[in-house]
């Protein structure tokens, strides 16, 4: 299956793509974790996406489209993926349509996960992830590692992103708003979108998105 995960941040994307690739067997490519991949390792990337990262902005189209690209064409992504993060405005969206229509290939849905913006807010505040992969993802109340400060997965130690000041969140959500959103009219035009709430449970809302994606068959 080929998706993409919309929604604004905090919404749960990167919990849910981590669950639901496991169970379509697709590779999840968020274009946020290559990101943090690139800061962590200190590349020219990273040092440039940093700087727009940490005011809440996006990341230059020409760099983000390049890499997510070069991402999907990895041998793994050949059957199919699940995006997380990408594409995030309109023209990234056409980016990718050309893309895929220059390998014969169509998205099959596009999950849009909803949640009210007070949600988003508590859950950016008390979220933590890991330092060895941005991908391993926690929540000071509502995901508890075992050990407080200890990632799970590979016993890295948990931190709160840069970009998850009460200030950055803002911002970021203005730019979800102002940029990314279009993207789902644009989706709906084609008959892609499946809109399903990510409140309750991360659980409920895993089951809730299989059952979406399921009728979209
Ligand atoms: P990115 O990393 O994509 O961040 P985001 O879209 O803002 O989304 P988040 O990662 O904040 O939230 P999420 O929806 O994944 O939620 P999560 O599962 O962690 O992008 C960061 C930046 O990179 C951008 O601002 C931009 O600068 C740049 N960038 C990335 N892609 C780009 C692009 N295409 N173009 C340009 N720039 C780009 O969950 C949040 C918390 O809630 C966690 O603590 C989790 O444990 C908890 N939680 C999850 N589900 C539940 C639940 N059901 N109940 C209770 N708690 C829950
Ligand atoms: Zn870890």
């Amino acid at each position: 299956m080929r998706i993409v995960l919309v929604g604004p941040p905090g919404a749960g994307k990167g919990t849910q793509a981590t669950r639901l690739a496991a169970t379509l067997r697709v590779p999840h490519i968020s274009t946020g974790d290559l990101f943090r991949a690139n800061i962590s390792q200190q590349t020219e990337l990273g040092k440039l996406a940093k700087s727009y990262m940490d005011a809440g902005n996006l990341v230059p189209d020409e760099v983000t489209i390049a890499m997510a690209k070069d991402r999907m064409e990895q041998p793994d992504a050949e059957n199919g993926f699940l995006l997380d993060g990408f594409p995030r405005n309109v023209s990234q969206a056409e980016a990718l349509d050309e893309l895929l229509k220059t390998e014969g290939i169509k998205l099959e849905a596009v999950l849009d996960l909803e949640v009210p913006e007070e949600e988003v807010v508590k859950r950016i505040a008390g979220r933590r992830i890991c330092r060895n992969d941005s991908a391993h993802v926690f929540h000071v109340t509502y995901s508890k590692p075992k050990q407080e400060g200890v990632c799970d997965v590979c016993g890295g130690e948990l931190y709160q992103r840069d970009d998850d000041s009460e200030e950055t969140v803002r911002k970021r959500l203005e730019v979800y708003h102002s940029q990314t959103e279009p993207i789902i009219d644009y989706y709906k035009a084609q008959g892609l979108v499946v809109t399903i709430s990510s409140l309750g449970p991360v659980d409920e809302v895993t089951r809730r998105a299989l059952e979406a994606l399921k009728r979209e068959d």
